[in-house]
């Protein structure tokens, strides 16, 4: 265990943001974890995992936790199904083309999620219909005061859409280490009620589609619409899509009558905030290296060389017009740091 000085974090952040850790450790089992955490000295201790939903804004000033513990085990298996186990530092895209080679299946439709399995419960992850909550039984997680590891259940995890008790009460008070879920085994029934992942099927003539045509087809879709963090830095969605109340929903509908919608309940609709920001003229938008991807108005990118104070700026400008052009809010989904 080695801690590291003035360390660049352009490559442990998607976005590409070039920032500097004044103190850099990194983590390969629990053990250390524990070790590290009773580290006096270090006033503020930050954790980084995958580095895919985060928007670091300045140099750190802290001790920056990577965390890197790997391992998949099947802790059981029935009949139906199978429970695994998988430590945070796995990488999410390659856990899940392990579950479909293995026929495993519940995780296709989130194929190509940028981001680590340890912080995938955090926001809740979802994509074409599904989110992490869908087969997702347990996890670990080791309280930063205490440096004991405690489960929590579903329900103690309280999710809900990119959401979940670390966002909230427990926020800043643990280290996810690991993540059970419950996947099934054939018979699959896969959810292909996405309208964009039916078309793709169609487009390949697949009627009966296995985990694994699903998996090629939220693939072929994502990789059509999102950019790859290889070759354009981002975060994914930057902003959540808002929620409004029925009242609110009248009156945006009067004045947008082509506006998409999904009613969530009987008083809650949910606006494609993509929507909003395209209707303000931002998609495709470029200021110096910051800019709005041309195929997806959710999702900011960074040409190059953006600071993170410039993509906040972008972000702040977006939020600002659509407040003043709908009467929305709409907030970010990746984390600000700095
Ligand atoms: N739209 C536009 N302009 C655009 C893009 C989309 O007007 O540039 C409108 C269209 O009407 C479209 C609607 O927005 O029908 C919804 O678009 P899309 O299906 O691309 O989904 P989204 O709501 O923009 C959400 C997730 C994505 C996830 C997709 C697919 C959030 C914040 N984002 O995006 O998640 O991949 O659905 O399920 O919920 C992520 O979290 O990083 C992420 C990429």
């Amino acid at each position: 265990m080695k801690i590291q000085h003035d360390i660049s974090l352009k490559k442990y952040n998607t976005f590409g943001i070039e920032a500097l850790a004044s103190h850099f450790i990194e983590i390969t089992t629990i053990q250390n974890l524990q070790e590290v955490l009773r580290q006096k000295g270090y006033r503020k201790k930050l954790v980084l995992s995958g580095g895919s939903n985060m928007l670091i804004t300045n140099d750190l000033n802290a001790l920056v936790i990577h965390i890197n513990i790997k391992g998949i085990t099947i802790l059981s298996e029935e009949e139906n199904h199978v429970i695994l186990k998988i430590m945070a530092g796995e990488n999410w895209h390659e856990l899940v083309i392990w579950t479909i080679n293995h026929n495993y299946g519940g995780l296709e439709n989130l194929s190509l999620i940028p981001g680590n399995v340890g912080t995938s419960p955090i926001q809740n992850i979802g994509a074409y219909g599904v989110e992490l909550k869908d087969c997702f039984e347990s996890c670990e997680a080791m309280d930063i005061s205490t440096q004991q590891i405690i489960t929590f259940s579903k329900s103690d995890c309280q999710f809900g859409y990119r959401d979940s008790i670390f966002k909230n009460k427990g926020k800043g008070k643990y280290i996810i280490t690991s993540v059970n879920l419950k996947l099934s085994k054939p018979p699959h029934r896969p959810n292909t009620s996405y309208g964009a992942i039916e078309t793709e099927l169609k487009k390949n003539n697949i009627d009966h589609p296995t985990i694994k045509d699903v998996s090629n087809a939220v693939i072929s879709i994502r990789q059509k619409k999102l950019p790859d963090p290889a070759k354009l830095g981002n975060s994914g969605s930057f902003f959540k899509n808002p929620v409004i109340t029925k009242d609110k929903f009248i009156t945006f509908l009067d004045n947008n009558p082509d506006a998409p919608f999904y009613q969530i309940s009987e008083t809650a609709y949910k606006i494609p905030a993509a929507w909003l920001i395209e209707q303000c003229g931002f998609k495709g938008k470029r200021y110096g290296d910051a800019g709005v991807h041309k195929n997806q108005a959710l999702v900011l990118v960074n040409y190059g060389n953006a600071s993170g104070q410039e993509i906040l700026r972008l972000a702040n400008k977006i939020q600002d017009a659509v407040s003043t052009q709908f009467d929305i809010e709409i907030s970010p989904e990746v984390n600000i740091i700095g």
